[in-house]
């Protein structure tokens, strides 16, 4: 199987574990489950979930990776859905489909967030409960990754950032955990969920595997948004001048921002060549994300 396919195979084993783990459309209240499922379902890349398999299946294990898979996902949904809402970037498409306040209600989109980011720790300790152990490691770095020091913090600098101090150690600060610490959760929960269990070295390996691998992905992100479509996108572009965003060309121009997140792919590369084990598809997807044109 070429990276492409394999790609595709992560994807669609994803998708199918979404359906199997997440609230039917039919429960009640079915306008909320709707909502919740119209954000996960609208095909997203699934490149958390890709990183947390990848990471896995290096030091393969007999613990199914699939449910952390979307815990994993309906969390960075949620963000997506309130990072959509009007009083935060106000983006009116996401996935190539209207966001999800526009789709349903400003109110209901709100609580859809709040449910999927419920339903995350929930589905880790359902599902994990077999393993406590790990269970408690899986929760803790999810929301380690997800609280107010990290996601959140970051996601307030930003909206802050807004009409604040541009200097590089904001942005940093912004980039490091906005977008940085969940894909660092990817990594130790992949690395968790495998053989080497707990083991502390490898953690603090797929831990700055995460954070260079993450770093790179927004400045990416922030490119893509200054030179790509919404067609291609299928979220809005030139959003963050429109928004008047601190971001990483914006500071430093393009040429800058591209080496420096080739530099911190290569870091990142490095790390997972020491890791070794069956790491093929975690080093190309490192990779590969630097690259990426949507
Ligand atoms: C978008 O993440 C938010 C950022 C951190 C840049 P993705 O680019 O992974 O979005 P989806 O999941 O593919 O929609
Ligand atoms: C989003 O950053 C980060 C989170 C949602 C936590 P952006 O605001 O740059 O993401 P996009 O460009 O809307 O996907
Ligand atoms: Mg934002
Ligand atoms: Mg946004
Ligand atoms: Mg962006």
């Amino acid at each position: 199987m070429n990276f492409s396919e394999k790609m595709c195979e992560c994807a669609e084993r994803v998708e199918k574990a979404i359906l199997q783990w997440t609230p039917p459309e039919t429960a009640r209240p079915a306008e909320l489950h709707r909502a919740m499922r119209y954000s996960l379902c609208a095909g997203g890349k699934r490149i958390r979930p890709a990183l947390l398999l990848a990471a896995a299946e290096t030091f393969p294990s007999a613990l199914d990776p699939l449910p952390a898979c979307v815990a994993l996902e309906c969390l960075h949904t949620y963000t997506l859905i309130h990072d959509d809402l009007p009083c935060m970037d106000n983006s009116d498409l996401r996935r190539g489909r209207p966001s999800c306040h526009k789709q349903f209600r400003e109110d209901l989109a709100l609580l859809a967030g709040d449910a999927l980011l419920t339903h995350a720790f929930a589905l880790l300790a359902e599902a994990y409960a077999g393993t406590p152990e790990i269970a408690v490691g899986l929760i803790r770095d999810l929301a380690d990754a997800a609280g107010s020091r990290r996601l959140i913090g970051g996601q307030v600098e930003d909206t802050i950032g807004e009409r604040g101090e541009l200097t590089p150690e904001r942005l940093d600060f912004i980039h490091e955990n906005k977008t940085a610490a969940l894909l660092e959760a990817a990594l130790t929960m992949g690395f968790r969920l495998g053989a080497c269990g707990g083991n502390a070295e490898l953690l603090k390996k797929a831990h700055e595997i995460g954070h260079c691998t993450g770093i790179a992905f927004q400045i990416v992100d922030d490119l893509l948004d200054l030179t790509s479509d919404a067609e291609t996108m299928g979220k809005p572009v030139h959003a963050d001048a429109d928004n008047r965003k601190l971001t990483y060309p914006g500071l430093h121009g393009m040429e800058n921002s591209r080496k420096h997140a080739n530099e911190l792919t290569a870091r990142a590369v490095a790390l997972c060549e020491e890791i070794g084990g069956n790491n093929a598809f975690l080093t190309e997807l490192v990779r590969a994300l630097a690259t990426r044109k949507s």
